[in-house]
């Protein structure tokens, strides 16, 4: 796949090759995140951050991911703090900020708003999440961090066993994440949720054609004896209202006796955050905090060195890092 000035939309664009090629480019971050060396490849380049539903990772870490790489950013947060609130198009919108930036990151609630977008931009934009149908980089940096959590294990990315947990009907993550995983062989995965947030039969359908082993259950038990569990919130705002997603809370509370009772000793708990800390919601308990098999913060910085990758291949600079490195 060309990447150069490229729009990242969705994973259905990625073959297994250009997935290899994100996750090396990502690795290829870590000492410039790490601050341990600085490359201003970017330098000059700007970076208009478009989130018009709420998000502290994605929107932070984009925005950090291109600091770091040397570029400028700048953010535009809520709708209506943008003219798209007095009807402007989302078309015209792109072709206005695209004569201002280099590259666009945007989140919207609506089910493939991004792309629409994208057909008004003659920069590249990478999809931050569209409504309850996909969040590209949250899946690519899910898979770089299961590539990551397993290699201690001596296991890549074919035949795993991966519970996906919660509620999957909303979620775009695991929709993405599920897309990603099709791409690989041989693996086990178990879908865990109450009935009514089932993963959608398309993406099940995805899994199945690839030829994957899948069991659908609203159980919890030896299920979780598995190589990486990844947690979902309930995704309140997609509901009607709080009252219907209450309906839905606790089901699958993931907590150290629930983990001690079923999981297996390096099972690898992931959740793409943010997690539900009220104790209504009963969701990932604060208890497994410190356990080495949680994953969930190294996960959530892996986002910087995905992003930092994207930039780098959508802006075609990604050969010339160590150009524009410098010590610390
Ligand atoms: N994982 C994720 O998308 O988090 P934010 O909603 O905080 O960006």
């Amino acid at each position: 796949m060309k990447f150069q000035g490229s729009h990242i939309l969705s994973v259905s664009q990625f073959d297994r090759d250009a997935i290899s090629r994100i996750l090396e480019v990502s690795a290829r971050m870590a000492p410039y995140a790490a601050r341990k060396k600085r490359c201003h490849v970017l330098d000059g380049a700007i970076l208009n951050n478009l989130f018009f539903e709420p998000s502290t990772r994605t929107r932070v870490s984009f925005g950090t991911a291109f600091n770091l790489l040397g570029g400028y950013v700048r953010e535009t947060v809520g709708e209506e703090n943008s003219s798209l609130s007095k009807g402007e198009s989302l078309f015209d919108t792109a072709q206005v900020l695209s004569g201002y930036s280099d590259v666009i990151a945007m989140r919207h609630p609506k089910i493939l708003s991004v792309e629409e977008f994208s057909k008004g931009s003659t920069v590249p934009v990478i999809n931050g999440g569209d409504g309850a149908n996909e969040h590209p980089t949250q899946a690519l940096l899910d898979l770089f961090t299961i590539e990551s959590e397993m290699a201690p294990f001596g296991k890549g990315l074919d035949g795993l066993n991966i519970v996906l947990m919660g509620d999957l009907k909303h979620g775009r993550t695991v929709h993405s994440l599920s897309k990603l995983l099709s791409l690989y062989n041989k693996l086990k995965i178990t879908l865990v949720s109450p009935k009514a947030l089932q993963m959608p039969d398309n993406v099940i359908s995805i899994l199945s054609n690839a030829g994957h082993r899948i069991e659908i259950t609203d159980e919890l038990g030896a299920n979780l004896a598995c190589d990486v569990i990844y947690q979902t919130r309930i995704q309140q705002e997609r509901f009607a209202n709080k009252e219907e997603a209450d309906l839905y809370r606790g089901h699958f509370s993931l907590n150290k006796q629930v983990y001690q009772q079923y999981c297996k000793e390096n099972t690898v708990i992931m959740h793409p955050l943010p997690r539900d800390s009220r104790p209504e919601a009963n969701e990932l308990d604060v208890d497994l905090d410190g356990m080495q098999n949680l994953a969930i913060f190294r996960q959530a910085q892996n986002g910087v060195l995905v992003r930092m990758a994207l930039f780098a291949l959508t802006l075609g600079v990604e050969d010339k890092l160590s150009e524009f490195e410098q010590p610390v």
